[in-house]
């Protein structure tokens, strides 16, 4: 609905009249390669392990999930332990309905008309999105043209500008780039040094080699990490995210998170999940080798390709708007993403099969 459409009863706050909800097309029959999902379905076996595990939750669907989710937490927290080699226990987690729920929780907790939060642009619009309804002044950094971030121009901003939550998302969305450790460390300083929380946002971060921020926990307290099991763990549809942080964040999350927010049909199915870890990580590799044929073929018609660290790629280099590709894939039955910037789209990484279908429209349409 646009802003003169609203029915004059409604009574709708006057700064999200002009607001349209978030979100990319979702269209029928065609082979979806714009959300960035995991294209592969749950292994047989988690599905069979799943729907025993959630055949007994259902006969307790009376009661109330566990409000605090103790044993997921203890679980995401083995994971991360396992994964990025910094022990850390369920003090350290805490899981909501999707990383969107958690970077929610975040502002809802440290945001707020008198707090500022600073982001390095492109990058996730949601942060700037939740800010918004979240009445949290937003202030927008730039990002280099091969979109790495200038970390003594961004030190220098964060000194100028005192914000309360600075977000770096790495690896980036939409460019699949990362941020190196090294930058974040200094970051980390900067943003320690104004009193505010360094927010890293790690959606993709197991496509990635980089290592993680949860390795900046030890020395920067103000330090947190958000995760989705989306991505690496093919759950995008069970809406599970979480945050690796110093209990005290965690306390400030509990303040602010809605009483009972997560079911305990999802609580129960991420468990489940996380118990076939191995399982998922070799996905993550196919999807890895992947991104790199694809982004080979990209290159092999002329095009440009950002380096990605990802489970996407963001090109440029053809000829016409972005706008007239993208068409040109949904005529050939793919649909990517045009996120609004000039002279790139961006295309997630499917199945191999998938894959053939997108390089095969990519040739028909570079010729
Ligand atoms: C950078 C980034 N953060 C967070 C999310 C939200 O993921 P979810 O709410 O599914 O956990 C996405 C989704 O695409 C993303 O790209």
């Amino acid at each position: 609905m646009v802003q003169s459409q609203w029915p004059y009863w409604l009574p709708l706050r006057a700064d999200l009249r002009g607001i349209s909800p978030y979100g990319a097309p979702q269209i029928e029959g065609v082979t979806a390669l714009n959300t960035n999902e995991n294209p592969f379905p749950l292994p047989s076996e988690v599905v069979a392990a799943m729907t025993e595990r959630l055949g007994s939750v259902i006969g307790n669907l009376n009661r109330y999930p566990d409000r605090d989710a103790i044993s997921l937490r203890g679980k995401l927290a083995h994971y991360i332990t396992q994964t990025t080699g910094v022990e850390v226990t369920s003090e350290n987690i805490w899981a909501a309905n999707g990383s969107n729920e958690i970077l929610q929780t975040l502002f809802l907790s440290c945001g707020g008309a008198d707090h500022l939060a600073l982001g390095f642009t492109p990058s996730y619009s949601v942060h700037p999105l939740i800010a918004q309804i979240t009445k949290t002044p937003w202030f927008a950094g730039s990002r280099d043209e091969d979109f790495a971030i200038d970390i003594t121009k961004a030190k220098k901003l964060v000194r100028e500008k005192s914000p309360h939550l600075v977000f770096v998302t790495t690896p980036n969305n939409p460019s699949g780039t990362s941020t190196p450790i090294a930058d974040l460390k200094e970051l980390a300083e900067a943003t320690g040094s104004v009193g505010g929380l360094l927010v890293v946002d790690e959606a993709y971060a197991e496509f990635s080699s980089e290592p993680s921020a949860v390795t900046l926990l030890a020395d920067f307290p103000h330090v947190v990490v958000v995760r989705t099991m989306s991505k690496a763990f093919a759950f995008a549809g069970a809406r599970t995210g979480y945050l690796v942080a110093k209990p005290a964040v965690i306390a400030a999350s509990l303040v602010a998170r809605l009483p009972y927010h997560l079911s305990s049909l999802t609580q129960t199915a991420a468990e489940t999940a996380l118990e076939f870890t191995p399982a998922m990580q070799a996905e993550i590799q196919v999807l890895i080798s992947e991104r790199e044929r694809v982004a080979a073929a990209l290159i092999e018609v002329g095009f440009r390709v950002v380096p990605s660290s990802a489970n996407f790629l963001l090109f440029s280099g053809f000829k016409g708007e972005p706008s007239a590709i993208w068409q040109a894939f949904l005529d050939r039955g793919v649909l990517i993403r045009d996120i609004g910037l000039r002279g790139f789209l961006r295309v997630s990484i499917g199945t191999p099969a998938e894959n053939e279908q997108f390089i095969a429209a990519l040739r028909e349409i570079a010729e």
